[in-house]
């Protein structure tokens, strides 16, 4: 079977579903790897690394004739609709707000593997790629803030005199917040950080920073299934910015990373509260991109909030692509996650999913004609039936793919 490596289409995207390293491994699994020319450039590989890894350069994929597809964003629906059927794909699907490709992906009889599904169990550590993405996201989001704040992070004692300590609060300790944390205190600030799950606590402590905790609710209330967060309510939201926004106005640097899966971003921190900030300091929203963890961030943009007391502004960054801007790296670990998923599913040369596997029937969106993600397969007929029309007539989504192909 060949492995097709798609040079992605997305613009500013800059990673790369394999590395030649990760094509040693599927070579030595093996599969025949068909890699588009000029795919590993932007993240810092030549086509000829690829060819001594035992990769066949092709100026385009014959998308027809792949059995394996592996890519870094979500296919579109008319890339989908060219998949021969029973073929494979591995990478992030975003099936919540690609339902048109998902249907693509399930009327084409393809077998698509998200790796946002991947099970988080210890298993399947190697294979999770929101982890090692998040990572990344986590430290350039520091490095982000620290290149915006008109001041060092660590203490300085010289000669002119002492600097103290920059203070960095995280808000969200999850996978991007801990390497928030990590990454500012390796650069020396003072490190705070706030999670509403009560097993963060101990996370954040080990990261050496010193863990807020709020009198906000029981334990049960706010640790929902799998380990993540539950969405608090409107009222528990709106008492969390009270109690934070003290936390707020003392930080240098504000880092938001607070998600609930399914759910928009939580909205953590007001416009009011980054004006009640010191002028200069830096807020830095890496959910700017899924509605925002701080009113008036914008994905893309840095935005300068007038300070209330109007002697400056604060910087409010609104995170974007940040993975992507470390494409060396990100694709290093992106690329070990799909080799490690299709390892699994690899024997002999041939990709045949075991369904026996928890790992790989979670992580299975769509397969032989069905789409198997039960949440997803949810928001598709409730999307049916909200735009289903008289006979003859097709619907919004309809019109959606069949604009996608062009
Ligand atoms: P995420 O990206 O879904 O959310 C980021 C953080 O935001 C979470 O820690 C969440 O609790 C927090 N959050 C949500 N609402 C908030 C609010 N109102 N205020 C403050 N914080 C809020 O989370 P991520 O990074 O994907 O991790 C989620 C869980 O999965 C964690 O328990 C983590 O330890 C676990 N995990 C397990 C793995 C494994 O076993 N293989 C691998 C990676 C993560």
């Amino acid at each position: 079977m060949d492995v097709g490596i798609a040079r992605e289409r997305i613009e500013g995207e800059r990673r790369v579903a394999a590395t030649p390293e990760s094509v040693r491994q599927l070579v030595g699994l093996g599969l025949g790897v068909r890699i588009e020319a000029g795919a590993g450039a932007a993240a810092g590989h030549a086509d000829g690394e690829y060819e001594a890894a035992g990769a066949h350069i092709v100026p385009e994929l014959d998308y027809g004739a792949i059995d394996v597809l592996t890519h870094v964003r979500p296919l579109d629906p008319m890339t989908a609709a060219r998949l021969k059927p029973g073929a494979i794909t591995v990478g992030l699907a975003s099936p919540s707000t690609e339902l048109p490709t998902v249907r693509a992906l399930a009327e084409a009889r393809v077998g698509a593997f998200a790796l946002e599904l991947v099970p988080r169990i210890s298993r399947a550590q190697s294979m999770d790629a929101l982890t090692s993405q998040a990572l990344v996201t986590g430290y350039r989001c520091v490095l982000e803030a620290a290149i915006r704040l008109p001041r060092f992070f660590p203490l300085y004692m010289t000669a002119a005199g002492t600097v103290p300590p920059a203070r960095v609060l995280v808000l969200g300790a999850g996978v991007a917040g801990l390497q928030a944390i990590g990454t500012a205190k390796r650069l020396g600030a003072r490190v705070s950080a706030n999670d509403i799950r009560p097993a963060s606590a101990d996370e954040v402590a080990s990261m050496g920073g010193t863990f807020i905790r709020l009198d906000l609710e029981s334990a049960e209330a706010t640790a929902g299934p799998g380990g993540y967060a539950r969405e608090l309510t409107a009222d528990r939201g709106a008492l969390q910015r009270q109690l934070l926004a003290p936390h707020v106005a003392e930080a240098d640097v504000l880092i938001t990373t607070a998600a609930v899966p399914g759910r928009r971003a939580p909205l953590l921190v007001t416009k009011g509260m980054v004006a009640a900030m010191r002028p200069g300091s830096v807020v830095v929203d890496m959910a700017a991109e899924s509605g925002g963890n701080v009113e008036g961030s914008v994905p893309g943009e840095d935005v300068d909030v007038p300070t209330a007391d109007g002697a400056g502004r604060v910087t409010l960054v609104g995170l974007k692509d940040a993975a992507s801007a470390m494409a060396s790296d990100a694709s290093r670990l992106y690329a070990k996650n799909v080799a490690n998923f299709i390892a699994l599913m690899a024997a002999d040369g041939e990709v045949v999913p075991d369904f026996a596997d928890e790992v790989v029937a979670g992580a299975c969106l769509t397969y032989d004609g069905d789409v198997r993600h039960e949440p997803t397969a949810e928001a598709l007929a409730a999307l049916a039936s909200a735009t289903a029309r008289p006979e003859g007539h097709v619907g919004v989504l309809d019109e959606e793919i069949e604009g996608g192909a062009g």
